[in-house]
């Protein structure tokens, strides 16, 4: 790749991003350019992955070829203002926003402009990010193929139709949030049995992993696999008990639809 890729904003979701293409091979240090507001930040940027950084969002927007918004939604409107007039004719724009759609993007822009519009999940920073990635027409092939190879870097990819774009956001975006939150839950009832927490952790995040790669390669439907656990008369079966008395399933369900419903709500302002 000898593209220039460009970061507008570099927190959390940034740094899994560009951690993961660099580990990964997509591109090399000498090739980002990275701007944020924090100068103290962006010293820390420059030493942890070698990349060259900037206060100034123009810059970035001059030398990219593709160019990562990894900026927090609210912003991203006054960003595009500030650099519209800076980007290269045939940049491609990566946006990563939640409620932030493709239309917003083009019209911000105001001329024909290349968006690819992404939504990874912090799992990045592991390799193990899942992404679903929507276009807009003016990509050609191989702009398509090059952002899709970006974030395949990641881990896995989804081309997807931008009207899934609010499903993605509950199931994958936002949902290792409460995937956290049941390894944390899990992990407690082993430390209320006597179990060290930090082996608790372990023990739990890795049946998690376990049960997640069991979905994956068997091919298997999840109540399926629920079913072969559950010995009659057993411990399991008295857990999955429980758990549908407690709303488990219902709760969870309720959590991904929110997460989906606020995304629709953020899209609609
Ligand atoms: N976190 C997730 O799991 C996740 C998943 C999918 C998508 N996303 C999306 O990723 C985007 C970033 O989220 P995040 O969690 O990475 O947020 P974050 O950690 O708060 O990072 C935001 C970055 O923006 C920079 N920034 C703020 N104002 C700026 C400006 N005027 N010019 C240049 N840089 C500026 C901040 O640095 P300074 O303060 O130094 O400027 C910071 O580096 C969001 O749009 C979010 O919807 C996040």
């Amino acid at each position: 790749m000898t593209k220039t890729i460009g970061f507008i904003g570099l927190g959390n979701m940034g740094q899994a991003i560009l951690k993961g293409m660099l580990t990964n091979g997509f591109t090399t240090a000498n090739q980002v350019i990275v701007s944020r507001r924090n100068p103290e930040a962006l010293v820390q940027i420059e030493e942890k992955f070698g990349v060259e950084t900037t206060t100034d969002n123009r810059v970035v927007a001059k030398q990219a070829d593709l160019l990562i918004l990894a900026v927090k939604p609210n912003i991203y409107v006054s960003i595009m203002q500030e650099i519209r007039d800076y980007v290269k004719d045939d940049v491609i724009i990566v946006h990563i926003a939640a409620g932030i759609s493709i239309a917003t993007i083009e019209t911000a822009f105001a001329r024909p402009i290349k968006v690819a519009r992404a939504m990874p999940n912090t799992p990045a920073m592991v390799g193990q990010a899942m992404t679903g990635l929507c276009f807009n027409d003016a990509l050609n092939a191989d702009d398509k193929k090059m952002v899709a190879d970006l974030f395949a870097s990641l881990g896995k990819v989804e081309i997807i139709d931008e009207t899934l774009i609010d499903a993605v956001i509950g199931v994958s975006g936002s949902s290792p949030a409460i995937l956290y939150m049941v390894i944390e839950a899990v992990a407690d009832g082993a430390v209320k049995a006597g179990m060290p927490r930090q082996q608790a952790y372990q023990f739990a995040a890795q049946a998690m992993l376990g049960s997640a790669k069991m979905v994956l390669e068997t091919g298997e439907h999840p109540g399926q696999l629920k079913d072969a656990v559950c010995s009659p008369g057993g411990t399991t079966i008295e857990m999955v008990t429980k758990a549908e008395e407690k709303g488990l399933r219902a709760s969870i369900l309720a959590s991904v639809d929110a997460a989906i419903t606020k995304s629709i709500q953020l899209t609609q302002k």
